[in-house]
């Protein structure tokens, strides 16, 4: 399939790295987005629009019968402001595709979310969909996990953010976790669901074992998700600067 037009169209008003996000997002709605599909999930952060942009391309014909279902408030905004149908998975809990972006995606496709904390319902999304698909610029794709992006987002009830910073400090070997503030210093960051974010980062050799990480960061009292996704993307398409795509 010819993707061309990702990188060709107004290459100047896009940087380099913006190019890289639309290559990728446009090769992914591409070869996962099809007629037949009607549910979508759609991610959140700042590849998303352009997998938005290209399934707005697919045309009318096949979107008006199509429901897409955020992740959060802002690809809720994305969906409205585009013309297209908006659902939520609680009338919709099976997704044939769900398309997101991702922090770092290793070389299992074991990958790191949270970043605009939107994680909790980036995971349902991605649990309720037949195919799960991840879109990223080439800075996100790490043989291992934490190497570029140390912090593992833990979303907490905010009634128990200091005893789990507590855990992960002196039980579970993150003693650099910290809450994550607001810009300006203005407060904590507060999710869609009114929840308290904490960014853990673990040594290398820990983070071999994602899957570990994540189950032993779930026990703990107070934290409602976190943001290591294993075993549930089956495929990550990274845009490339010379203008290829590396799937995975
Ligand atoms: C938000 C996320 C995003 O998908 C992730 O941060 C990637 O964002 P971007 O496409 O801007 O790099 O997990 O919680």
């Amino acid at each position: 399939m010819d993707h061309s037009d990702a990188i060709s169209a107004t290459p100047s008003k896009l940087s380099p790295i913006e190019q890289a996000k639309r290559l990728a997002a446009y090769t992914a709605v591409d070869e996962h987005i099809r007629p037949n599909h009607k549910v979508i999930g759609i991610g959140s952060g700042s590849t998303v629009p352009y997998v938005v942009e290209r399934i707005v391309q697919q045309g009318e014909e096949l979107n008006k019968n199509r429901v897409f279902i955020p992740t959060g408030f802002q690809s809720k905004e994305l969906i409205v402001s585009s013309n297209l149908s908006l659902g939520d998975v609680d009338q919709f809990p099976t997704i044939d595709v769900t398309i997101d972006g991702a922090d770092e995606v290793d070389r299992d496709l074991n990958c790191i979310k949270g970043g605009g904390a939107c994680h909790l319902r980036e995971k349902v999304l991605a649990e309720a969909a037949e195919t799960f698909i991840l879109v990223a610029d080439y800075r996100k794709n790490a043989e291992y996990l934490g190497t570029n992006f140390p912090g593992i987002p833990i979303e907490v009830v905010p009634f128990a953010y200091a005893k789990v910073l507590q855990n992960l400090h002196h039980a579970l070997g993150s003693p650099n976790a910290t809450l994550r503030m607001a810009k300006a210093k203005a407060g904590p960051v507060v999710s869609d669901n009114g929840n308290f974010i904490i960014d853990a980062p673990f040594p290398p050799e820990t983070m071999k074992d994602p899957y570990k990480v994540m189950t032993r960061i779930k026990m703990l009292t107070g934290v409602v998700e976190v943001g290591l996704f294993c075993h549930m993307a089956q495929a990550a398409y990274f845009g490339n600067q010379d203008g290829s795509v590396t799937i995975k």
